[in-house]
C-alpha cells in the first residue's frame, strides 16, 4: 500500500497569514503521494473535536464543511487524506487560523481635522484608554478615508502599509482587523495613536487642468477598539469626540502623486505614549459614515514592505547633481539615515530613467513624486516617507549634509504581499531577464490593486491592462484574491452602469472612463475566466456570473442585431507600434470589438457551463437548469457573432478585411475560424505580413498577447521564433538590450538613441506587453493548464530552435509541477513533473500525443537535423529568404543606423520584406553609400554560412 503525506493545508484564500473574514472558508490542500495516487475521501477535524467526513478527489478550495464560523476566534484545523488503494495520511500537524469576521454592523464614526488649512492635510490622533486588569483579549478594526497606521503606545499594529487600500471607496471601505491583545498592558493606563493622510482618498485624478478630488478633501479615520474581559464582558473605545487632533506633527505633507514632506523639528516627544499633555492639541470633527458605505473586512493580502535594496551606485551627473542608481526600477521609496544640522533639508526626487545623463521626470507628468525631510538635527536621524510611493530607479539626492555614503540608504520596495508562484529559466539570458522585467513590472503595478503604471499621475485599475496581463500575472504570483476583490469592485462600479464596464476600476475619471470599451470592459469576463482556469475558484466564477453576463449584454446591445460592434469610441488595439496615435491602430476597430464580443459571449457560455458542472453543485436542481438554458443561450449567441464576422470581414480567399496582424492574431486565437484550410491560409499570411515588417513588432495591447499562440497554432513556428528572438526595436527584447528592468508602456518608450519617448504618455514600468511571459510559461517551457486549477495540464514544449534549454515551473493548488528541456547531440530530453492529483496530456513533435499521470517522467525527442545545409547569403539573395534567417532583418537596420541614423530611419520606413526583390534593390531606394552595401554583403554572408 502507498504512503501519502499532508504536503500543505490552507484555510481561506488568502495566501500569506492564516486569517480569513469568511465565515465558511474554502479549504484546500496538497499532498505527497506516490505516482498515481487518488485520493477518495478526506477527512478535516476542526478544533480539535468536530469531523468532517468528504468523499471525493477534491481537494481545491473545497466548501467549508462545518458550520458557520462566528465572530473572532482562533481555531484549528486538521486534515486526514484517503486513498483510492485504501491507503491513508495520519492526521495533519494543525493549521491554526484565525478568523476576524464582524458580526455587528459598522458603526463607528469617521474623525478628522475640525479646522484644516488646506486640502489633503495628513493629521495625527490620540486618545488614552485604561485597561482594566480584567481584560484578556483585544481586537483593533479600522478603516479610513485615506491611509492611516494605528499604535498602541508607540508601536504599530501591524507591519500593513498604505491600508486600506484603494477599494470604489463610493461603495465599500476596507475594514482591517488586527488582534492586538499582545499590545496591552493590563493595569495600566494606554496610549491609542493613529496617524493619516490621504492617500488615494484625496489625491487629484485626471490629465491636465481637469484634474480633480473625487472622493473627498481631507482625511479620516474610523476605529473601534475592542477589550475583552474574562468574564465576557465587552468594552469599546472608537472614534468619537473624545479624541484630540493635531496637525502640527512631523509629517507636513504627503500625497501619492506628490510625494511626502516631514521635518522632524515638528516631532511632539512622547505624544504617542500614555501622560502627553495634549492640551493644546484640537478636537476632532465626528463625522459618520455614509449609511450606503459598506465597510467590509475582505479577504485580500496586504501591503507591506517586500524588500531592500541598496544603491548600485552613486553618480554626479553633467549638471553636478548627485543620483542614486538602485540598478532596478522598482515600485516603493526611499529610507535613509543622516545626521546633520537642525533645520537642514534633504530632498530627494525620483525618476524612472537619466536623459542626457541628468534625472528625467518629464514622464511623471503632475506627479512630482518629491520627499522633503528636514532634520532635528539630534544625531542620527532615520527617514522614510510613509504614505506615499515612487516608481523609480534613479533618486536624486540634494542638501546632503556633510559626504554622501551610499550605504546610509536603500529602496524599500512595497506591494501587495503576494506569493510567487512561477518561474521560467532558458540558455538565452536575454530572454531570462525579459521575464525578470516582467516579473517587476508585476510587482510594481501590485500595490492594492492592479494598476497600468506606478509612477506618473495615473497609477489606475486600467481594465484593459489586467484584462491582457491576468494570465501572466496568474503564472507568476498567487493573484487569486488580490484580482477576485478588485473583481469585487468591478461588478460594483458596473451596477451603477447598466452592465458598462468603466475603463478604470475604481473609477475616478467620470466621463472619460465612462465608455463600453472593447478589450478593456472584457476584464469583467477574462478575468475570472482565468482565476478559474489557473486557480480551480468555481466559487468565484459563480459570485461574477452577474458581472459577466451584464457586460456581455451591455456590449451587445451596443452592437445591436447585426452582431457586429462597429460603433462607439474604442481603444482597439492600443500602441500598435505602426500608428500615428495609440487609439489608431492599423487593426480595424470593429474587427477587434467584434471578435472580443464573440470571445466574452463564449467566456460567459463556458462560465455558466463550469459551474452547472461543478460539484459538489450547492446549487439545487432549478438552479442547475437555469444555468444550462443560459449556457445554451450564449453559446447561441456566440455563434452567431462569429458567423457575422466570419461573413463580413473573411475574404473567400482566407484574408481579413483588415489586413493587420493583430486582427489576424484575435481571428486565429479566439477561434473565429476553426477549420483546418482557412487557419493555415490566415496563419500564413500573419507570418507574411509580420516578415514584411522584418519581424519586428506590429501589435499592440491586445493583439501581443495572442500574436505567438496565432502562430504557433496554425503551424508557423519559425515566424514566431523570429517574433520573440527579435531585438531591433519594436520587440520584446529591445529594451532588454536598452538595459530596461521593467517592462515598457510602449515598445520604443526609450528610443534607440537612448533619448525618452517625447509623447506626452511614456511609462518605464506597465505590465501590459508583458502578457508574453504567459507565453514563455505554456509555450516554451511547455506547461499550461488543461483543467481548472492544473488538475490536468498540456505539456507541449515549443523547441525553440535557438534555445539548448529551458524551464517552468508552477505552484498549482495540487501542487509543484515542473516541465524542463535539454537539447544534447541529436535529441531532446524532456524532464516532467507533477504533482498527485494532476494528470497531464503530452504532445511531443516526434510522437503521438499520449497522457501522464503524477510522477517525475522523462522522455527523449529525436530531433531530425535538417540535411541540406543552407547557403550563406548576402545582398544579392532575396528579400524574404534574407529575412527568414535569424538576425539579418535587425542587423541590416543597425548597420544603416549606425552609419547614418536617418539613412537608417528612412530605410526601415520603406522595406517591406516581401519576397521577388533583392535587398540590393531595396536599398537603392535610399541610396547608401556603395562601401557600406559592399561591407553589410560581407557581414551578411558571414552571418548566414553554415554552421561548419
Ligand atoms: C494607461 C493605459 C490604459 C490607457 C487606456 C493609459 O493612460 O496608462 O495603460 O489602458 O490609458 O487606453
Amino acid at each position: 500500500m502507498s504512503t501519502v503525506t499532508i504536503s500543505t493545508l490552507r484555510v481561506g484564500r488568502r495566501r500569506d497569514r492564516p486569517v480569513t473574514a469568511d465565515a465558511r472558508p474554502p479549504v484546500s490542500w496538497t499532498v505527497d503521494a506516490e505516482p498515481g495516487w487518488v485520493q477518495s475521501a478526506a477527512r478535516l477535524r476542526l478544533d480539535g473535536e468536530r469531523i468532517a467526513e468528504l468523499e471525493g478527489e477534491g481537494c481545491v478550495l473545497v466548501a467549508w464543511p462545518f458550520e458557520p464560523l462566528q465572530g473572532r476566534r482562533v481555531h484549528t484545523l486538521e486534515l486526514q487524506v484517503v486513498g483510492a488503494d485504501g491507503s491513508a495520511s495520519d492526521w495533519s500537524a494543525p493549521v491554526t487560523f484565525s478568523v476576524v469576521r464582524r458580526t455587528e454592523p459598522w458603526t463607528a464614526p469617521s474623525i478628522g481635522l475640525a479646522h484644516p488649512d488646506r486640502p489633503a492635510q495628513p493629521v495625527y490622533l490620540r486618545r488614552e484608554f485604561d485597561v482594566e486588569p480584567t481584560v484578556v483579549a483585544a481586537t483593533l478594526d479600522a478603516t479610513a478615508h485615506g491611509v492611516y497606521q494605528v499604535a498602541i503606545d508607540g508601536v504599530d499594529v501591524d507591519d500593513h502599509v498604505l491600508k486600506p487600500g484603494w477599494t470604489s471607496y463610493r461603495h465599500r471601505l476596507a475594514l482591517e482587523s488586527t488582534d492586538v491583545s499582545a499590545l496591552l498592558r493590563p493595569g495600566r493606563r494606554q496610549a491609542l495613536t493613529v496617524r493619516v493622510a490621504g492617500g488615494w482618498f484625496t489625491e487629484r485624478y485626471g490629465f491636465g487642468s481637469s484634474a480633480r478630488r473625487v472622493y473627498g478633501d481631507q482625511p479620516a479615520v474610523s476605529i473601534e477598539l475592542r477589550l475583552e474581559h474574562s468574564d465576557g464582558r465587552v468594552e469599546t473605545v472608537r472614534s468619537d469626540e473624545r479624541w484630540r487632533a493635531s496637525s502640527v506633527v512631523e509629517l507636513e505633507s504627503s500625497g501619492l502623486y506628490a510625494g511626502e514632506t516631514r521635518d522632524a523639528r515638528r516631532h511632539q516627544e512622547g505624544w504617542d505614549a500614555p501622560g502627553f499633555d495634549d492640551g493644546v492639541w484640537e478636537p476632532v470633527a465626528v463625522v459618520p459614515l455614509p449609511p450606503s458605505l459598506a465597510v467590509e473586512a475582505l479577504d485580500v493580502e496586504p501591503v507591506r514592505r517586500i524588500e531592500e535594496r541598496p544603491p548600485l551606485a552613486v553618480l554626479t551627473t553633467p549638471s553636478g547633481a548627485t543620483v542614486l542608481d538602485f540598478g532596478q526600477n522598482l515600485v516603493g521609496r526611499v529610507r535613509f539615515t543622516v545626521e546633520g544640522q537642525r533645520g537642514a533639508t534633504v530632498t530627494l526626487r525620483h525618476a524612472e530613467v537619466l536623459e542626457q545623463g541628468e534625472l528625467c521626470v518629464r514622464a511623471l507628468r503632475a506627479a512630482e513624486s518629491i520627499d522633503r525631510f528636514t532634520l532635528a538635527g539630534r544625531g542620527p536621524e532615520v527617514m522614510e516617507p510613509e504614505f506615499t510611493f515612487h516608481g523609480f530607479r534613479y533618486v536624486e539626492v540634494s542638501g546632503w549634509p556633510g559626504e554622501l555614503r551610499p550605504e546610509a540608504f536603500r529602496a524599500v520596495v512595497l506591494h501587495t504581499d503576494l506569493d510567487r508562484t512561477g518561474g521560467f529559466g532558458c540558455s538565452d539570458h536575454r530572454l531570462e531577464r525579459l521575464h525578470d522585467n516582467v516579473v517587476w513590472s508585476l510587482r510594481g503595478n501590485a500595490v492594492g490593486l492592479p494598476t497600468d503604471c506606478p509612477q506618473r499621475d495615473e497609477r489606475m485599475g486600467w481594465t484593459g491592462d489586467a484584462q491582457v496581463f491576468a494570465p501572466a500575472a496568474a503564472s507568476l504570483f498567487g493573484v487569486d484574491a488580490f484580482l477576485a476583490s478588485w473583481l469585487d469592485d468591478l461588478a460594483l462600479e458596473q451596477g451603477d452602469r447598466a452592465g458598462l464596464v468603466p475603463t478604470i476600476i475604481p473609477d475616478v475619471l467620470g466621463e472619460l472612463s465612462d465608455v463600453a470599451a472593447a478589450g478593456w470592459g472584457d476584464a469583467a469576463t477574462v478575468v475570472p475566466t482565468v482565476l478559474h482556469e489557473r486557480y480551480g475558484d468555481v466559487a468565484l466564477l459563480r459570485r461574477c456570473l452577474p458581472s459577466m453576463r451584464a457586460w456581455v449584454d451591455r456590449a451587445h446591445r451596443e452592437a445591436g442585431p447585426s452582431r457586429l460592434w462597429e460603433t462607439g469610441f474604442q481603444y482597439g488595439d492600443w500602441l500598435d507600434p505602426t500608428a500615428s496615435r495609440p487609439d489608431k491602430a492599423a487593426a480595424d476597430p470593429g474587427l477587434v470589438a467584434t471578435a472580443y464580443l464573440y470571445r466574452s459571449t463564449r467566456l460567459l457560455a463556458d462560465a455558466y457551463r463550469a459551474v452547472a458542472e461543478a460539484e459538489p453543485g450547492g446549487a439545487g436542481e432549478r438552479d442547475r437548469e437555469d444555468l444550462v438554458a443560459a449556457q445554451g443561450g450564449y453559446a447561441a449567441l456566440a455563434e452567431e457573432v462569429r458567423q457575422a464576422f466570419r461573413h463580413a470581414y473573411l475574404t473567400p480567399a482566407g484574408r481579413l478585411m483588415s489586413d493587420a496582424p493583430t486582427a489576424y492574431a484575435l481571428t486565429l486565437a479566439f477561434g473565429l475560424v476553426d477549420d483546418e484550410p482557412t487557419v493555415r491560409r490566415l496563419g500564413e499570411r500573419l507570418a507574411f505580413l509580420l516578415r514584411a515588417r522584418g519581424y519586428r513588432m506590429a501589435t499592440g495591447f491586445l493583439g501581443t498577447p495572442v500574436v505567438l499562440d496565432a502562430l504557433l497554432d496554425s503551424g508557423r513556428s519559425a515566424a514566431a521564433e523570429q517574433l520573440l528572438l527579435q531585438d531591433a526595436c519594436p520587440s520584446w527584447l529591445y529594451p532588454v538590450t536598452m538595459g530596461a528592468t521593467t517592462m515598457w508602456e510602449r515598445w520604443d518608450s526609450m528610443l534607440p538613441d537612448g533619448s525618452i519617448n517625447p509623447s506626452g504618455m511614456t511609462s518605464f514600468n506597465h505590465y501590459a506587453l508583458g502578457s508574453v511571459a504567459d507565453v514563455l510559461h505554456r509555450r516554451v517551457g511547455g506547461l499550461a493548464p488543461a483543467a481548472p486549477g492544473y488538475r490536468r495540464v498540456r505539456i507541449r514544449p515549443w523547441l525553440v530552435s535557438a534555445l539548448d534549454h529551458a524551464r517552468v515551473h508552477q505552484e498549482t493548488p495540487y501542487g509543484r509541477a515542473a516541465v524542463s528541456w535539454r537539447r544534447s547531440g541529436g535529441s531532446v530530453t524532456v524532464v516532467a513533473e507533477l504533482p498527485a492529483g494532476v494528470t497531464a496530456s503530452v504532445e511531443l513533435p516526434d510522437r503521438p500525443a499520449f497522457e501522464a499521470g503524477s510522477g517525475r517522467h522523462e522522455w527523449v525527442v529525436d530531433e531530425p537535423r535538417s540535411s541540406t545545409q543552407a547557403p550563406a547569403l548576402g545582398v544579392d539573395a532575396d528579400l524574404a529568404d534574407l529575412a527568414d534567417r535569424p538576425g539579418v532583418c535587425a542587423l541590416v537596420s543597425r548597420r544603416l543606423a549606425g552609419a547614418d541614423p536617418e539613412l537608417g530611419r528612412e530605410f526601415d520606413e520603406f522595406v517591406r520584406w516581401v519576397p521577388g526583390r533583392t535587398l540590393r534593390a531595396e536599398l537603392a531606394a535610399v541610396s547608401p553609400p556603395p562601401e557600406l552595401v559592399a561591407s553589410l554583403d560581407a557581414e551578411l554572408r558571414a552571418l548566414t554560412a553554415p554552421a561548419s
